[in-house]
């Protein structure tokens, strides 16, 4: 007879994301719903990837990525964030954020532990933080603003908190953290002695003058954080799976010993081609903001004449919006029916909170062509 199967994670099912991408195709909808961008990434990039691999790229990197690569993402966090790190000892190359975050968890966390997240929550997080045996803790944002509630995080520190998970710019709400909020973060961790585990995919997409505040620019944070980051969001090559990630060496020790056994390295010609491109063009991602942010304002320019309501997104390419004035239907309901009925796909904010507050907002993704944030507010407007 054959052993019966435990799930380890029996409340996960299939991703949102997968689901939602999978009807705004059956029905034929702007997909508005997955982040990844409909545009092309900057063609050198794409060129470089085909020379690698006629080159002969083709075989296994070294473990924590290309020597030349993490000197290049070492000389872009001293050009973009002012932060010096040893490449050698302190970053890794991994195949998307994804995977060091969840390599990150791993290390730190144990059974019995307890994680703070707050919600809404990016969705892999907690399957992480189960598959390691902690618990995570989930601390709302503040409704509207969606800042984090700092009386809520002290109520929910116990003796068992590990680790924090920070996001920033985050997805789904567009909201940023301040100086404040890392100096409060940095103040909390050191009393409580927990580590931090600092998402910084959306680095660079930060709008109306606004700086990104990270974990690695903050020194008392910097000496217990992870910090993950994405070139799949900052050269909008999502499908290549390549991030980094940045930690102490201790820290980073603990990662890679993880990291060589669930992956063991990022993908070769891929490592090659983001190395010529950011030693060719280091400025490129400065000039993510301007774009993105023209992408917000016209999405929303579209949206003028509807019954919508909204605040700019601060960050990320994502921006909510409140269908209060619309309709009391749930927001799972309503995405579903937009999809199908529309011909716009979003995403129900209410899945990332483990107690969905009574709220009424979806999260559409601007990383997208002109003529699609064009007819997609021109039939949002229609509603
Ligand atoms: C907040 C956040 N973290 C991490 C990721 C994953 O990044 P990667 O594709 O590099 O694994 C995403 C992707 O959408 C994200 O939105």
């Amino acid at each position: 007879m054959a052993a019966s199967l435990k799930s380890k994670l029996p409340r996960v099912g299939t991703t949102i994301f997968t689901r939602m991408s999978a009807l705004a195709q059956a029905h034929d909808a702007l997909n508005l719903s997955q982040g990844f961008p409909d545009f092309a990434p900057p063609a050198r990039l794409a060129e470089a990837l085909g020379e690698h691999a006629l080159r002969g790229h083709n075989q296994y990197a070294p473990m924590a990525g290309l020597p030349r690569l993490r000197e290049a993402i070492a000389q872009q966090l001293l050009l973009h964030r002012n932060v010096l790190v040893d490449p050698e000892t302190e970053v890794t190359v991994v195949p998307g954020a994804t995977e060091s975050i969840f390599c990150a968890i791993t290390a730190l966390v144990g059974a019995g532990d307890e994680v703070i997240v707050l919600d809404p929550v990016y969705d892999s997080y907690e399957p992480a933080i189960e598959l390691a045996g902690g618990r995570a803790v989930h601390v709302p944002l503040l409704a509207g603003s969606f800042a984090i509630n700092w009386e809520r995080v002290e109520a929910a520190i116990s003796p068992r908190t590990r680790l924090f998970m920070l996001n920033s710019p985050h997805n789904p709400c567009g909201s940023i953290v301040s100086r404040a909020d890392l100096d409060r973060l940095a103040v909390l961790a050191r009393e409580h002695n927990f580590y931090v585990c600092s998402d910084e995919v959306y680095e660079h997409l930060v709008y109306d003058g606004r700086e990104h505040c990270s974990v690695l620019a903050h020194p008392e944070l910097r000496s217990r954080s992870f910090a993950h980051f994405s070139f799949g969001k900052t050269l909008s090559v999502t499908g290549w799976k390549t991030g980094y990630c940045v930690a102490p060496p201790a820290l980073t020790a603990e990662l890679r010993k993880i990291h060589q056994y669930v992956a063991f390295v990022a993908v070769t010609p891929v490592q090659h081609a983001l190395t010529d491109f950011l030693e060719e063009q280091p400025q490129y991602p400065a000039s993510l903001a301007a774009d993105y942010q023209r992408r917000r304002d016209l999405f929303l320019s579209t949206l003028a004449g509807s019954r919508f309501s909204w605040t700019p997104a601060q960050g990320s390419y994502f921006q909510l919006l409140d269908y209060s004035q619309i309709s009391d239907e749930k927001d799972t309901v309503l995405s579903e029916h937009w999809t199908r009925e529309l011909g716009v796909a979003s995403i129900a904010v209410s899945v990332f909170y483990e107690s969905p507050p009574k709220q009424t907002v979806l999260r559409f993704c601007f990383a997208k062509s002109d003529d699609v944030l064009i007819e997609a507010g021109r039939r949002l407007c229609a509603i």
